[in-house]
C-alpha cells in the first residue's frame, strides 16, 4: 500500500520506518525543508536505536522517499497518515498545528483516501476535528472522506521494535462514510501478529490516554511503595519481585526512583487533571500520581544533602545521566534536569555527563550553571558525591571500585535503582537508592568538610581538559 506520511517527527519517522518494513511504499511529508534535506541524505532528527538502520534500508531500497511536497505524496497515497506535533514549548496540548495540516490535506484529499490521525490528541478535540473535516471536504464541494484516529503506543528507546511487534492495533473511527476506512487501516496492518481493535473515535483516544494513565500511576504507585520500604525495611525489589508473581499485578512499570518524564507521561497527567477540574470533575487519584512524582526529586535532592551532612552549597555533585530516559537524547520533562537545577539553588556545584553529547550539550544550555563533562569519570572526579538519574548500560558496565577512587568521597544516590546493592558495597560506595535503605561499607568514615563553593568552581575552572560548555554562572 502507498501511504503518506506527514509530519517526521518521532512518531511519523517511526511509523514510516516501521511501515516500509512491513513491504509498504512510503511517501514522507514534512514542511522544515533542512529536516527535509538531511532525511533524504539519511541523518535522523532524533536518537532512536534500530531507526536509522531501516531509514536507510527504505532510502535505498526506494520503499521510502522524502519530500515537503505535500499535495503530490496526497494525490498518490492510498492512505494519508497524520503524525504532527499536539503538544507546545511548554510540554501542553496544543491542536493548532494538527488543525493547520488538516486544512492543507483534507481538501485535497481524493475521495475514498482515509486520513489517519496518529498523532496523540487531546479527547475534547475529537468532535472537534470531526466536524472541522466535514466541513473542510463541504467547503471545497467535495464528498466526505474517512477520517479515523490510530493512536500509537511506542516507547521511546524501543519504538521500533514495539511498532513492529505491538500488544494491540487500535482504529478509532471518526467517520467512515463507506465503510471502507476502516478496512484500508486492517489491511496496512495485517503484517502485525496482535489484535486490532476497532472502535469509536473517542474511545480509542482514551484508550492511548488510559494506557499512559495507568502507566504512570503503576510508576507513582512504585515509588510510594518504595518510600514504604524504606519505612520498615523491606527491600523494594524483593517486594514487587514476589507481587508481579501474581498475573493481576504484573512486575512491569514498577520501577521505583526519580520518577517518570518525557513528554508524555507527566503532561499527560498534569493536562487530564486540569481538563477534568475545568469540566468540575475532581480527579483525586491522578492528581496524587502528579504529587508523588515530583515529590520524587525533592526526595532525592534531600537524599544527597542528608549523605552529605546536610548541606549542599560548596559541595561539587556529579550527575550521571541526563535525558528522560535511556537510549533516547529525549529531554523533555527530564527528572536530571530539575534536580540540577534545585542542586544548584542550593549552592552546590553540579558537573554532569550523559552518554549522548548532542543531549548534553542541549541540557547544558537549559540549565544554567550545570558543567558538562566529557566522561563518567571526569564528572566523579574529586566530587563530593554522585546522582544516577539515567540507567544507561554505560552506567552499569562501570569500573565504580575505580570511580570511588577518583572521588573525593565515594557517596552514590541512585536514582533509578539501576545498580546492585552489593556490588556498590563492594566498591567501596554509600550506596543509596529508592525502597532499597542506604547501605554504608564498614569503617567508611564520612563526610568531608564542603571544601567551599568558590574553591569548588575554582577547581572546577582548572579541570578543563574535555569540560564542554561550562556555563557555570552566577545565577548557578
Ligand atoms: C510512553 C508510553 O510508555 C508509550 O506506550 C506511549 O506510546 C508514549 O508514552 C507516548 O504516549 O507516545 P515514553 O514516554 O517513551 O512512552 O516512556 P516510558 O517508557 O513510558 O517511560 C516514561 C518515564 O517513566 C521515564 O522517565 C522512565 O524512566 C520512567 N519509568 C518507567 C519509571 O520511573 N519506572 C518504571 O518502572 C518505568
Amino acid at each position: 500500500m502507498r501511504v503518506a506520511v506527514i509530519g517526521l517527527g518521532y512518531v511519523g519517522l517511526v511509523t514510516a520506518g516501521g511501515l516500509t518494513e512491513w513491504g509498504h511504499e512510503v511517501i514522507g511529508v514534512d514542511t522544515d525543508a533542512d529536516r527535509v534535506a538531511k532525511l533524504q541524505s539519511g541523518h535522523l532528527p532524533l536518537h532512536e536505536p534500530d531507526l536509522a538502520t531501516i531509514v536507510a534500508a527504505a532510502l535505498a531500497n526506494g520503499r521510502l522517499r522524502i519530500t515537503d511536497r505535500l499535495e503530490d505524496a496526497i494525490l498518490s497515497a492510498h492512505l494519508v497518515l497524520i503524525a504532527v506535533s499536539t503538544t507546545d514549548e511548554q510540554g501542553s496540548w496544543q491542536t493548532r498545528t494538527l488543525l493547520r495540516c488538516l486544512a492543507d490535506v483534507v481538501p485535497a484529499v481524493p475521495d475514498d483516501t482515509p486520513v489517519v490521525v496518529r498523532s496523540t490528541i487531546p479527547p475534547l478535540f475529537v468532535k472537534q476535528m470531526t466536524s472541522v473535516v466535514e466541513e473542510l471536504r463541504s467547503e471545497a464541494g467535495r464528498q466526505p472522506i474517512p477520517l479515523l484516529i490510530n493512536p500509537e503506543f511506542t516507547r521511546e528507546g524501543t519504538a521500533v521494535r514495539d511498532f513492529l511487534a505491538p500488544d494491540r492495533v487500535v482504529i478509532g473511527v471518526a467517520a467512515d462514510p463507506h465503510g471502507r476506512g476502516a478496512y484500508r487501516l486492517r489491511q496496512l496492518y495485517r503484517r502485525a501478529e496482535a489484535p486490532i481493535l476497532v472502535q469509536r473515535a473517542i474511545d480509542a483516544c482514551v484508550a492511548k490516554l488510559g494506557s499512559n494513565l495507568f502507566l504512570a500511576t503503576k510508576i507513582s504507585f512504585a515509588n510510594e511503595l518504595a518510600a514504604l520500604c524504606d519505612l520498615f525495611d523491606a527491600s523494594v525489589e524483593e517486594v514487587v519481585g514476589a507481587m508481579a508473581h501474581d498475573r493481576r499485578i504484573g512486575g512491569s512499570f514498577l520501577r521505583a526512583g526519580v520518577g517518570f518524564g518525557g513528554s508524555c507521561l507527566p503532561h499527560q497527567v498534569t493536562d487530564t487533571v486540569r481538563i477534568a477540574q475545568a469540566a468540575g470533575l475532581h480527579a483525586p487519584l491522578l492528581d496524587a500520581v502528579d504529587t508523588v512524582n515530583l515529590r520524587q526529586r525533592g526526595l532525592f535532592v534531600e537524599r544527597l544533602a542528608g549523605l552529605l551532612g546536610g548541606e549542599l552549597s560548596g559541595r561539587r555533585i556529579a550527575l550521571l545521566g541526563l535525558t528522560f530516559k535511556p537510549d533516547t537524547d529525549d529531554l523533555r520533562g527530564a527528572p536530571a534536569l530539575a534536580i540540577a537545577r534545585a542542586l544548584l539553588s542550593e549552592g552546590a556545584v553540579v558537573i554532569a555527563y550523559d552518554p549522548l553529547e548532542t543531549a548534553a550539550r542541549r541540557a547544558a544550555e537549559l540549565v544554567p550553571g550545570m558543567a558538562i563533562a566529557s566522561s563518567a569519570f571526569e564528572a566523579l572526579d574529586r566530587a563530593d558525591a554522585a546522582g544516577l538519574l539515567t540507567e544507561w548500560e554505560e552506567f552499569q558496565a562501570l569500573d565504580w571500585t575505580a570511580a570511588a577512587r577518583v572521588m573525593r568521597q565515594p557517596i552514590l544516590v541512585d536514582g533509578r535503582n539501576a545498580l546492585p546493592v552489593a556490588r556498590m558495597l563492594a566498591a567501596g560506595f554509600i550506596y543509596s537508592s529508592f525502597g532499597r535503605g542506604t547501605h554504608r561499607p564498614e569503617a567508611l568514615d564520612l563526610v568531608a568538610s564542603p571544601v567551599g563553593r568558590e574553591a569548588a568552581l575554582a577547581d572546577l575552572g582548572q579541570l578543563g581538559r574535555g569540560i564542554i560548555g561550562a556555563t557555570i554562572g552566577e545565577e548557578g
